[in-house]
């Protein structure tokens, strides 16, 4: 944040920064959804809806589940909620109590941990590199597992590495956790945004089991709108409707009948587009961090972000971070945003900019590293 504020800072005094540390895609909000949120404020539908969210809402993402991935979900199980962070506040405050922790990698999305420590949960964080695609595994998690530990998070696509959870995985994850009377949640904000050709396998597609926690803020590109969504098991339906309401009331009633657009073919053929460009940008970044000396040991399969060790030589991230922007103006992520395990020789690139603001920082990048 405070790298940010410098980087705000600078662009104020005039200089043209290249802003690489964005967590957010550039494009605006496809037309067809901006244009529902309009009519939904000209049609007065500004009023409290089902705490759940509206029946409406929740039944096109089980028919978006059937439709692009086969999947079968009830609309009693879905919960839209103020995006994927209410999802995961409410699944933090369901399933955790007191002096709990969850199992989540080191790196990964640091505002996690902090749900966890808003209800005096831990967050038990497990070191994961490139060996393990940046994943935890059953192996891991028969090394930190406690007695006090009650489940796991994972994320697929993650933040900040990119990296997917294949099918087995997932299989061998829900095993290794159901062996331990635990639970999965499993993160898939990035999901519409995989770059392979299997694509991101939908933990629902595991088990009914699984806590899956989505977002309409990334694919959809609707971060400002605050809006995402839950699939959980039956059994936890009551209790979570119960904090639901006390918590939040409802999500909003505009962002939601947007919403209802992003599912209609003219959105999607727009976000397969974005989608296309993103990976485009992907192709283009990598090969040439790699040629200036950054570590990126595989392709990141998902996201819209490239996780590299810095060049040798480098000085720690964060001072690396900060004589980047103070001298070539462009702003990136040190590691230390997103864990501890070897966060300080790591950088996250976002390539949620253009092909000629990539091109420009690359540029600037060498000229900062010779
Ligand atoms: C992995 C991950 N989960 C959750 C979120 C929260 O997203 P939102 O609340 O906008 O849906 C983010 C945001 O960057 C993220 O990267």
């Amino acid at each position: 944040m405070s790298l940010l504020a410098r980087a705000n800072e600078l662009a104020d005094d005039g200089h043209r920064v290249i802003h690489l540390e964005v967590g957010e895609p550039d494009f605006e909000t496809p037309e067809p959804i901006a244009a529902a949120g309009i009519q939904a404020i000209n049609d007065g539908a500004t009023k409290y809806t089902d705490a759940q969210g509206d029946p409406e809402l929740r039944q096109s993402i089980c028919d978006f589940y059937r439709k692009t991935a086969g999947i079968e979900v009830d609309a009693s199980r879905i919960f839209v909620t103020a995006g994927a962070s209410g999802g995961l506040l409410l699944l933090t405050a369901l399933l955790l109590n007191p002096d709990d922790n969850l199992l989540m990698t080191d790196p990964g999305y640091p505002c996690n941990r902090h749900f966890l420590s808003s209800f005096n949960a831990e967050a038990l964080l497990v070191a994961v590199s490139a060996e393990n695609n940046y994943q935890l595994t059953p192996s891991l998690i028969e090394q930190y597992w406690t007695n006090t530990t009650r489940g796991i998070l994972v994320a697929s696509p993650a933040n900040p590495t990119g990296a997917v959870l294949s099918q087995a995985d997932l299989v061998a994850l829900q095993d290794s956790v159901t062996t331990r009377e635990g639970f999965v949640i499993a993160d898939e904000i990035y999901q519409g945004l995989v770059y392979q050709d299997q694509g991101a396998p939908s933990a629902l597609s595991v088990s009914d089991d699984m806590l899956v926690v989505n977002s309409f803020s990334k694919f959809f590109g609707m971060t400002g709108w605050r809006l995402g969504w839950i699939v959980v098991p039956d059994s936890v339906v009551l209790e979570l409707t119960k904090l639901a309401q006390n918590l939040f009331i409802c999500p909003s009633s505009i962002a939601q009948r947007a919403a209802l657009a992003a599912f209609s073919d003219d959105a999607v053929s727009i976000m397969q587009s974005r989608r296309d460009a993103f990976q485009k940008r992907r192709d283009f970044l990598v090969p040439r961090l790699r040629s200036l000396g950054f570590d990126v040991s595989e392709m990141p399969a998902g996201a819209f972000y490239v996780y590299a060790r810095l060049p040798d030589g480098s000085a720690s991230a964060e001072h690396f971070c900060q004589r980047l922007l103070e001298e070539k103006y462009v702003a990136i992520t040190p590691g230390t945003d997103f864990g501890f395990h070897e966060a300080d020789q790591h950088v996250r690139i976002s390539y949620a900019r253009g092909i000629n603001a990539l091109e420009e920082a690359i540029e600037r990048m060498r000229s900062f590293l010779s």
